[in-house]
């Protein structure tokens, strides 16, 4: 995790660098720093805390002016977040400085070394070894930057993102990665260098991804070197036309990028689907599906590996390919499958769902999958990310930039693009009647409006939310396609407003959870008038005898949940396969309201980060 930035050309760093780590503050938000090269010295500022409390510090600090400088902003691995432990990281002789995303592993060791030849450590984090490390390999031989970053790479175990800069050689950023992101943006004699582009979308629409084990030496009035770290043998960089603008990355009126991004959903669903159902013609066209359909008619099964949120639209998936394609499916979380020696046959598909495309162990789990002969499949929103580029082939879901740490519009997105997959295969196995498969598209069609329909739950949600936001404890029910929302919908809670929320398949509520039950819990239940409904108005009614306090989402025109709830929320009639879709809207508004009630920060909840590259 972490976010770089660094520019270096003929405008004032500060502004570009400052900005720039704002937009990274979704991953990670802990402490942040800079340092800028003002044509005779370094000038370093860096505080525990957001980018916003670096900024007035900074100013009062140092004078921020200078063409060339690195910022950084942090989400802790190595050393609690203090002043001390945020980056940027100066060498022992106060030459190069450095910041970092990622874990040098074998840190301790290269650490004893140093020490045993007489550095010192002021923080605790690996990226202050890594530096001086560095700062020892240049000094043994004499050796530029360059060649120095890239011996010390190559001693180095674990991921990293780097930009380093040494002020014997004041026009030259060394940038590296394997394992973490990086993005170098080539604008009219000047460069920027950042986890993602969107510190440099308005500057410039050229950008190069470094890979994996890439080094680059960019340099002021001369053409960018890119290298192999381990062979140095040079790379033709390859330089892509950036799809981003700037209005996805700002706010747009809202308080919130969350309550943007919730609102966004009909849109981005949308353009999910579109140009790949085409419900009048009956078709489905995904080139990563149709170029690779043995692959998923042969499959003995399908897994799918993901984290978090993308693991719970995986459950979804689940459901859904089980019953429109008859193809058996399991969902792993990744961290738990890349370690447990899984069981991977040649004729299994792997469908590996990120939002980010960098989560490690995701990456991790794809990497294993592939080592055993599976064919991968990517369902990505960030294009262009090691995850997209590390599968088969693959999907993107048109979900734009997801900027709140809190995931909403990638959730819906990953369930249209799966769903998409899920139909195209019933139509090649036959598992579907034509019929079925028609009303799926063409349910699948009106949903952007249904979702519409659904965000006009936002003054219900918000009437619940002012009674419910002191609780301590939530419980959320759902059966079928919709436990995982279920799921998705306590997650959402729990990560920004910091209120304990469990969610349950309903049905399981009596071998345990019931125990919880009293007049001081509220317990969402998604009761939708579909397959089982009967049971979920139980499942309800065992709740009301036990003085807990029911929010029921429903299906509009619902009476019978009505007569039994405290609270509902009523949402537009589609297909139960594609319920899920609806049903998460009015639980992210209510956990986006409770949140903000609390006064938590909705967009940044404590201890997370947005793109996890860590373990
Ligand atoms: C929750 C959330 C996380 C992510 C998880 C996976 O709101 O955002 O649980 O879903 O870290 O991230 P991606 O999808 O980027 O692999």
């Amino acid at each position: 995790m972490c976010g770089i930035v660094g520019y270096i050309g003929h405008r004032e760093a500060y502004p570009v660098i400052i900005k720039g780590l704002r937009r990274l503050e979704y991953r990670g938000y802990d402490s942040a720093g800079v340092v800028l090269f003002d044509g005779n010295d370094l000038k370093l500022s860096k505080t525990k805390g957001k980018v916003a409390d670096l900024e007035e510090k900074s100013q009062k600090e140092i004078s921020v002016s200078g063409n060339i400088g690195i910022g950084h902003t942090r989400w802790a691995t190595h050393g609690v977040p203090n002043d001390v432990n945020s980056h940027p990281h100066y060498s022992n002789s106060g030459n190069l400085a450095i910041v970092h995303n990622g874990i040098i592993e074998n840190y301790e060791p290269l650490k004893k070394e140093l020490i045993a030849r007489g550095y010192v450590f002021h923080s605790d984090t690996d990226t202050e070894v890594l530096v001086n490390l560095i700062e020892d390999v240049k000094k043994k031989d004499n050796l530029k930057l360059g060649k120095a970053v890239q011996i010390a790479l190559n001693q180095v175990v674990g991921a990293y993102a780097i930009a380093v800069f040494d002020k014997e050689r004041p026009n030259e950023i060394v940038a590296a990665r394997l394992g973490s992101p990086l993005a170098i943006g080539i604008g009219k004699d000047e460069f920027f260098i950042a986890s993602d582009a969107s510190p440099f979308i308005e500057y410039t629409s050229n950008a190069i991804y470094l890979e994996d084990e890439e080094m680059a030496i960019i340099r002021l009035h001369k053409p960018m070197k890119i290298r192999k770290i381990k062979d140095d043998s040079l790379v033709d960089p390859y330089v892509q036309e950036l799809q981003m603008n700037l209005e996805q990355i700002e706010k747009g009126g809202y308080d919130h990028f969350m309550l943007k991004e919730i609102y966004e959903q009909p849109a981005v669903i949308k353009d999910t689907y579109r140009g790949r159902l085409h419900a009048n013609e009956g078709l489905i066209k995904m080139a990563g599906i149709e170029d690779n359909l043995q692959k998923f008619l042969n499959a003995n099964r399908i897994l799918i590996v993901a984290c978090g949120t993308s693991w719970h639209a995986g459950l979804v998936a689940e459901y859904i390919f089980e019953e429109f394609a008859r193809i058996p499916v399991e969902v792993e979380y990744a961290s738990e499958f890349r370690y447990r020696n899984p069981i991977i046959h040649e004729n299994d598909v792997v469908i590996a769902i990120s939002q980010s495309g960098e989560t490690a162990d995701t990456l991790a789990a794809i990497k294993l999958a592939k080592e055993h002969g599976a064919f991968v499949f990517g369902v990505c929103n960030v294009v262009g990310s090691s995850i997209s580029r590390e599968t088969h082939a693959g999907a993107y879901t048109h979900a734009g930039p997801e900027i709140g740490v809190a995931s909403t519009k990638a959730f819906t997105t990953q369930i249209t693009v799966l769903t998409l997959i899920a139909l195209r295969l019933a139509q090649a196995k036959g598992t579907l009647t034509n019929s079925d498969f028609h009303r799926y598209l063409q349910e699948l069609e009106l949903i952007p409006e249904k979702v519409q329909q659904a965000l006009e739950t936002n003054d219900v949600a918000k009437d619940i939310a002012a009674i419910y936001k002191d609780a301590p404890n939530c419980l959320y029910l759902g059966r079928g396609y919709n436990f995982p929302v279920a799921l998705e919908g306590a997650l959402k809670l729990k990560e920004i407003s910091y209120i304990h929320a469990e969610g349950y398949p309903a049905a399981e509520m009596k071998h345990g959870p019931i125990a919880l039950i009293d007049e001081q819990m509220p317990v969402v239940v998604i009761a939708q008038k579909q397959e089982h409904y009967d049971k979920i108005v139980s499942n309800i009614q065992e709740i009301k005898s036990r003085s807990g306090k029911i929010i029921a989402v429903v299906t509009e025109g619902d009476t019978q949940v009505r007569a039994l709830a405290d609270h509902v929320i009523e949402i537009p009639k589609t297909v139960d396969a594609l319920s899920p879709l609806l049903t998460t809207i009015p639980l992210q508004l209510l956990s986006y309201h409770i949140a903000v009630m609390r006064e938590c920060n909705v967009d940044q909840p404590r201890n997370l980060a947005k793109s996890v590259t860590v373990e």
